[in-house]
C-alpha cells in the first residue's frame, strides 16, 4: 500500500483489503479541526429526537446489517466498485491521495436512517466502501435530522456522527471523500465555497447529484433558483471531470440515481473566478 514519502501508484489501490469498522468505538470527542472562528459561530448540535429505546436501536440495527448485505450482493455494488477500480478514477484518487496513505470520508445529508430506505442504502454504501478499500479513513458522518437512536447505530457501525453543524463548510485539509447523495444545491455550494481555492479544490473529490444535470437545467430550463444557489457548483464545471454511476438495478434507482464522481483538477494560478449566469 502506499507509504507517506511517494505519490500512490493507482495500482497498490487496487489492493482489496477489508478493514472492519470498529464497532461501538466512541468518538464523540473527536471534533473534526475546524476554523476557530467558525467553531466560536457555530452551536453544538443535539439531537432534537433525544428519545433512547433499546429495542428500537436494535432493530435498526438489524435493518442496517440486511441493507449492508443485500448491498454488498448486488450488481449495482459490484459495477460500482469496478468503476473505481478502473485506471482512469485511480489515477484520480491516487492525485487526491498524494503522499497521503488515508482518504477522510465526510457524509453529509445522509437523511433518516431509521425513516427510510434510501439514506440506509447510502450509508451501507458509504461502510462498504470503507470496508473494501484499505485507503478509505474515518467516515465522519453529519446530518441534522438524525436522531439519537440513529446517532448510537451510527456509532456502533464505526462512524462518527459530527457534534457541530458545519453547514457543508468542512476544508479539505488533507484527503477527503465528500459522500453528499442527493443533498441541496446549497450545501454543495457552501462546501465548494469554503474549499474555493486550487490547493483545497485539488485534495477532494466529491460523490453527490451530477453538476451536469444542475448546469443542464439553468442553460435549458433557465431555472434561476438552481443559479442563485449554486453559484459555486455552476463556475467549478469546467474545472470538473464529472463521472456518473450506473444504478444498474431498479430496486437500488431510488437511492442511487443521478449521483456523480466530482474530481477537480486546477492549476495553481487558476484564476477562480464566478461565472456570471
Ligand atoms: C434531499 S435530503 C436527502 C436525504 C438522503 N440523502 C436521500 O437521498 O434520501 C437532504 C438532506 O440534507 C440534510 N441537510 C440539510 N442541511 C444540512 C447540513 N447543514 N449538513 C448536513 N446535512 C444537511 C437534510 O436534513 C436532508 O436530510
Amino acid at each position: 500500500m502506499a507509504t507517506t514519502t511517494k505519490n500512490v501508484d493507482p495500482e497498490e489501490l487496487k489492493e482489496w483489503t477489508v478493514v472492519l469498522p470498529r464497532r461501538g468505538k466512541q468518538r464523540r470527542g473527536s471534533l473534526p479541526k475546524i476554523r476557530a472562528l467558525e467553531e466560536q459561530q457555530q452551536k453544538p448540535w443535539v439531537p432534537t429526537d433525544l428519545e433512547t429505546d433499546p429495542e428500537r436501536e436494535s432493530k435498526l440495527m438489524q435493518k442496517m446489517q440486511i441493507c449492508i448485505k443485500k448491498l454488498e450482493d448486488s450488481e449495482f455494488y459490484c459495477t460500482f466498485l469496478n468503476q473505481i477500480l478502473t485506471p482512469e478514477i485511480l489515477t484520480y484518487f491516487s492525485r487526491i491521495l498524494g503522499s497521503e496513505i488515508k482518504m477522510q470520508m465526510v457524509v453529509y445529508g445522509i437523511g433518516s436512517i431509521e425513516s427510510y430506505e434510501p439514506p440506509r442504502l447510502q450509508l451501507s454504501l458509504a461502510i462498504l466502501i470503507k470496508r473494501t478499500l484499505n485507503w478509505i479513513g474515518d467516515i465522519e458522518v453529519f446530518d441534522p435530522v438524525l436522531s439519537a437512536i440513529e446517532v448510537r447505530v451510527l456509532e456502533a457501525l464505526g462512524c462518527c456522527v459530527l457534534s457541530v453543524n458545519e453547514q457543508g463548510r468542512r476544508e479539505a485539509i488533507k484527503p477527503t471523500m465528500f459522500f453528499m447523495p442527493h443533498c441541496e444545491a446549497v450545501l454543495y455550494d457552501n462546501l465548494l465555497k469554503a474549499n474555493w481555492r486550487p490547493e483545497l479544490l485539488n485534495r477532494m473529490v466529491l460523490f453527490g447529484n451530477s453538476f451536469e444535470r444542475y448546469e443542464h437545467h439553468v442553460v435549458e430550463f433557465k431555472n434561476s433558483v438552481v443559479v442563485d444557489s449554486a453559484k459555486h457548483v455552476l463556475s467549478i464545471r469546467r474545472f470538473t471531470n464529472e463521472v456518473p454511476i450506473k444504478t444498474v438495478s431498479d430496486d437500488l434507482y431510488r437511492a442511487f440515481h443521478d449521483l456523480s464522481w466530482h474530481f477537480f483538477n486546477l492549476e495553481a494560478q487558476v484564476d477562480l473566478q464566478l461565472i456570471a449566469l
